[in-house]
């Protein structure tokens, strides 16, 4: 059945929907993104989205073509008009179409869209026996707190994953392991400790991030953001990954190294139905 997307103020059948062949999203990938998931017909963490989107846009010089609120109302609009229960929103802003020129146009007409993509999230298959991860180099460029649409290595990368019979691969900077293709990745230690990458320029500020660190604080669970080896994971007791579209999902296996007993730990188990109870409460 055909999508209703949002194109520039209108909503369209999917068919219809076009973008200039001179959009710089599509000539120079000069564009940022957010996937919002929806749970119940409602928006999860729609708030932390919605700013972070504002920061990137800042971040590069974009104009924020929309009100928070008006984000909002073209959120809730697709989940109505797509019948959407369960699934995610993809929404995109570029920096419009103009002629092709490394310089950015002087007056910018962004070019935003939105998208549904109905999916089962909480009943994940993947939640009860965990991932298989490799590591693989990364050469992103430097700037990956920037959401932005260069997603041609994280689909180098899941591709490579595939190859080797895994779901998906963490890229490893200077020895330490920066984020997943898609996700933000995290290890247990013997001690029971939460242990993520810290925040910087080289990882992606994650929103399921934010929520479960707090979570995981508040269950008074102790965290700890640095940076971790391959070697470090390998003997960890448990590892996990985080984002909008997995949630807090496991990963029971790294470059063929069973990590804990090879199966879905305690923690990660727990902080999964912790974020979901929780977010779920507080979903618009
Ligand atoms: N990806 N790191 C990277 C590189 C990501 O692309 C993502 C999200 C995350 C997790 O961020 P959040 O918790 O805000 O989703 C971390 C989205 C889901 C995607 O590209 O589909």
């Amino acid at each position: 059945m055909s999508r209703t997307v949002y194109v520039n103020g209108a909503y369209l059948p999917e068919e219809e929907a076009k973008v200039s062949v001179f959009d710089r999203g599509f000539l120079f990938a000069d564009g940022v993104y957010e996937v919002t998931s929806v749970i119940d017909g409602k928006l999860i963490d729609f708030e932390g989205h919605a700013r972070r989107l504002a920061r990137s846009l800042g971040e590069l010089e974009m104009p924020n073509p929309l009100t928070e609120d008006a984000l909002l109302a073209i959120h809730r609009e697709l989940v109505a008009r797509n019948d959407l229960t369960e699934g995610m929103i993809y929404l995109q802003v570029t920096r419009g179409a103009a002629d092709r020129d490394f310089a950015y146009p002087k007056d910018p007409d962004p070019t935003v869209v939105l998208f549904t993509q109905a999916r089962s999230l909480v009943d994940s298959p993947a939640a009860r026996t965990g991932m298989k991860v490799i590591s693989i180099p990364d050469i992103r460029w430097g700037r990956r707190d920037i959401k932005t649409v260069q997603l041609l290595y994280p689909s180098m990368g899941k591709m490579a994953a595939k190859k080797a019979g895994a779901d998906d691969a963490w890229m490893v900077e200077d020895g330490f392991v920066t984020e997943g293709t898609s996700n933000n990745a995290y290890i247990v230690t013997r001690t029971g400790k939460i242990v993520t990458r810290h925040l910087g320029e080289e990882i992606l500020h994650g929103i399921t991030r934010a929520a479960v660190l707090r979570f995981a604080r508040e269950a008074q669970m102790e965290v700890e953001e640095r940076p971790f080896t391959i070697a470090e994971a390998q003997e960890a007791e448990e590892a996990f990954i985080t984002s909008a579209s997995t949630f807090v999902m496991p990963v029971v296996e790294l470059d063929g190294t069973p990590i804990g007993t090879g199966k879905p730990g305690p923690v990660a188990t727990r902080l999964r139905e912790i974020y979901l109870e929780e977010t779920r409460k507080a979903a618009t």
